[in-house]
């Protein structure tokens, strides 16, 4: 591993996870370098932070290529291109097919706001809040073909304490901004295995 990964950040929306990373890469607690941002959404909030920090972004439309294969190689392409060792998934809304899979084997974390296995898929929070769970949370996977399925490198929770979805939906993005760039530093800069790493990062 080099001593700063490149990676490049996948998001669809606001962003705010990307922001997270790239502030604790400029304050010197996560060791990277945000290659590219790549959105699936040229409407994407997340292009604007982008080129407010100075960040490359690029954006494409899925429904104008033949099939997800396309798309994906045409992202490989460019992520090749820029020496990406990791894909680091923040709020991006689409399942990653078997061209990147492939490409970035073991190399693609996702962070997902349920305390997985419970709540996968779309709005987890909203998921919580219909189920009357008493916690809510993040978790920090790697990702494979499933929908938020691959394994948890780390996760944490909180009691919602009759919260509403709005003051447990802000404690969630806290915890988010706090978890995954901690998360990011541990995997790519402890040489520990990977056993060692998910026991280290349960809480
Ligand atoms: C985050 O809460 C992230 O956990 C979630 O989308 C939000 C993106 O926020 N991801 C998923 O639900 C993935 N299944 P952001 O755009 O402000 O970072």
């Amino acid at each position: 591993m080099t001593s700063k990964p490149k990676i490049a950040v996948f998001a669809s929306g606001n962003g705010s996870n990307f922001q997270a990373i790239a502030e604790a890469i400029q304050e010197g607690k996560l060791q990277a370098e945000i290659a590219l941002v790549v959105t699936d959404r040229p409407d994407a909030f997340v292009i604007e932070r982008a080129s407010q920090l100075g960040i490359e972004s690029f954006s494409f439309v899925p429904a104008k290529f033949d099939s997800k294969q396309r798309y994906e190689e045409m992202l490989k392409e460019k992520l090749e291109e820029r020496g990406v060792e990791w894909l680091v998934l923040a709020g991006y809304m689409r399942l990653i097919g078997p061209v990147l899979l492939n490409a970035f084997d073991n190399r693609i974390v996702n962070i997902h706001p349920s305390v997985l296995p419970a709540f996968p898929g779309k709005d987890a929070i909203g998921q919580t809040m219909a189920s009357g769970a008493d916690t809510a949370g993040v978790t920090v996977h790697f990702v494979d073909a499933g929908m938020d399925t691959g394994s948890i490198i780390s996760q944490k929770s909180f009691p919602i304490l009759g919260r509403d979805r709005a003051a447990v939906e802000a404690e969630i993005h806290k915890l988010e901004h706090e978890l995954y760039p901690a998360t990011l530093q541990k995997l790519f800069h402890q040489s520990v295995n990977k056993k060692d790493l998910l026991d280290s990062m349960r809480g």
